[in-house]
């Protein structure tokens, strides 16, 4: 039983607010503090949380005796530092995702994770989900024979005209670095091997300058071809489908299941069946309790650092295209 790690958040944002109230359900967890760059709101949101520590500077967190995770919620170009940072400071660290913003970024925490003997997760949370869990062994079981096509979409729709992070080009704003990136992931993960060739086409927005739609393509090694969908300013899609040579798979939630019932659907030669998994349970309470059992060597990675690499290298790759340098 991994014993009760303390955490700490950096950064008080929609996502560390959404992550530290799923703490709460989970068990190896104790809040221990929170940093923002204002003291102001770490105040208030520590008060809302209990936590017992709060700081105006995100190195005061990390240099906190009584913190053993840092959770990282800041801005996709603000991981790097924070991350590297609390490594090096002998804290186990869950880096919300992308991890970095280029490969070489990625290499450099992975490194210290490696130097230090830390534990370094980038936080695709529906990856400790058991529906993700269960697909794996159903594609490893060859049900739906070798993968031909895996198709997949995540869209949203922000339209409200405060200023928002993800649609600053500075901070690599844009659909492909916030909800790419999940299809990128799930379609490595389900052809267990690199893109050897990826095409894309995008609408950029006019005001925002970045990428708002995007569609792309990869293939792989085998043959097989991965396509997806995204969209920051549509209306909400998401889905993923595994065509095979003797079957295929419909998820109809992939990224964000259910805590309570999620399922998906195979349509194979032998008999078609819906897979249901109860309980499965709040997929950041799973991460949160995932790392534990990582740290206390009870289980490998679901989402090994090495991971966040590969995406980056295709994440990077479309940046580039899209934006040049
Ligand atoms: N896994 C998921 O389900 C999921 C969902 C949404 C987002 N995310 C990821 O979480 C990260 C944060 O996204 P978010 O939606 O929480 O963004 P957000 O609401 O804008 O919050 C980001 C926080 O980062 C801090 N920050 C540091 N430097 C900043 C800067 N230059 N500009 C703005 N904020 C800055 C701020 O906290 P302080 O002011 O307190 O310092 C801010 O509140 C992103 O990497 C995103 O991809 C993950």
């Amino acid at each position: 039983m991994p014993e009760k790690l303390r955490w700490g958040i950096i950064g008080t944002g929609k996502m560390s607010t959404l992550f530290t109230r799923c703490l709460a359900g989970a068990k190896h967890v104790r809040l221990q503090a929170v940093a923002s760059r204002n003291k102001e709101k770490a105040a208030k949101f520590a008060a809302e949380f209990n936590a017992p520590s709060f700081y105006g500077s995100y190195t005061e967190l990390i240099k906190d005796k009584n913190v053993d995770v840092v959770y990282v919620g800041t801005p996709h170009t603000h991981h790097r530092d924070s991350v590297l940072s609390a490594l090096a400071n002998g804290k186990h660290v869950l880096c919300e995702k992308p991890m970095g913003v280029t490969l070489l970024e990625c290499n450099e925490m992975i490194a210290m994770a490696r130097k230090t003997n830390r534990v370094l997760l980038e936080a695709f949370m529906y990856r400790v989900h058991p529906q993700t869990i269960r697909l794996q062994e159903v594609l490893k079981s060859g049900r739906i024979g070798d993968i031909r096509t895996i198709r997949s979409a995540f869209c949203y729709g922000l339209f409200s005209d405060s200023y928002n992070v993800r649609l600053d080009k500075d901070l690599r704003g844009g659909g492909l670095y916030d909800v790419g990136c999940y299809c990128i992931n799930f379609s490595r993960m389900v052809a267990g091997a690199e893109p050897t060739r990826v095409e894309a086409l995008w609408k950029l927005g006019e005001e925002s300058g970045v990428d708002e739609t995007l569609s792309c393509i990869m293939q792989f090694p085998s043959g097989s071809l991965a396509m997806f969908d995204i969209g920051i300013r549509s209306t909400g899609n998401s889905y993923a489908e595994i065509i095979g040579s003797k079957g295929r798979i419909i998820i109809p939630n992939p990224w964000k299941p259910h805590p309570v019932k999620s399922s998906f659907h195979i349509y194979a030669e032998d008999k078609n069946e819906e897979v249901v998994i109860n309980n499965g349970g709040n997929i950041y309470s799973l991460e949160a309790d995932h790392l534990a059992e990582v740290v206390a060597g009870e289980t490998k990675p679901l989402i090994p650092a090495k991971d966040a690499m590969n995406n980056a290298i295709v994440l990077e790759q479309i940046w580039k295209r899209i934006h040049g340098a």
